[in-house]
């Protein structure tokens, strides 16, 4: 039998709310943790659990047909991708920041500076669009701790509860993008799997109605 194959976070923040919402819609999967791959008991589904950053590639290649990801990754490194729903959770930014003492009040104002971010191409457009240039420094981890140690005059990087941000004496000075968890299906995606994707669309809109 075919099966749809969806990707979801393997560890982060977005794994365990990404199996509830599948538990939600009725999809109980046998899961032992370290399996990287299971299937579903009632639903013509495989779930393939993959890192973050991997997962629009996949999407592209059509190795998966769909994905529950971050909105953010999508815009860094899948823009062709579509998003098929809207899911509501893991809200966060995409923000610059800054030590607090510095003058810097939005990106026009680290022209010329160093920012150190995971998310290059997000800022690369955003620069591009305001018609500015910047050094940037591509870390894929702890991007805050860059301007305390002299690597960085600015950063750009996931806000959620501004914690991170806080612990390091940083503050935020201008909002990039606001995400949230979505649907994204591949440009390959068969007409058979668009109807398996179409019903798992009907039963998630009933639970996130439920939700509001
Ligand atoms: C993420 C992100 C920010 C932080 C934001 O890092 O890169 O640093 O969470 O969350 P907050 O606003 O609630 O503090 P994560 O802890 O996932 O680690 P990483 O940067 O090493 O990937
Ligand atoms: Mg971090």
């Amino acid at each position: 039998m075919r099966k749809l194959k969806i990707a979801v976070q393997k560890s982060g923040r977005l794994h365990d709310d990404s199996m509830k919402i599948l538990k939600e819609i009725g999809i109980s999967i046998d899961n032992g943790k370290d399996q990287l791959k299971a299937s579903a008991r009632n639903f013509p589904l495989e779930v393939f659990y993959l890192r973050n950053g991997d997962i629009p590639q996949y999407l592209k290649d059509g190795v998966v047909d769909a994905a529950i990801i971050g909105e953010n990754v999508l815009i860094e490194k899948g823009n062709d991708l579509n998003i098929v729903e809207r899911l509501g959770f893991s809200k966060c930014k995409v923000s610059i920041a800054v030590p607090k003492s510095s003058k810097a009040k939005n990106l026009k104002d680290l022209a010329g500076k160093r920012i150190a971010t995971s998310y290059p191409n997000t800022v690369n457009q955003f620069l591009q669009r305001e018609g500015i240039e910047a050094n940037l420094h591509i870390i894929n981890g702890s991007v805050e701790i860059a301007p305390n140690i002299g690597l960085a005059d600015g950063i750009c990087d996931i806000v959620s509860s501004g914690s991170t941000l806080f612990k390091n004496g940083l503050k935020e000075i201008q909002v990039l993008l606001n995400s949230e968890a979505v649907l994204a299906t591949s440009p390959l995606l068969s007409s058979e799997n668009q109807e398996l994707v179409g019903k798992l669309q009907f039963r998630l809109r009933s639970v996130l109605k439920g939700r509001q």
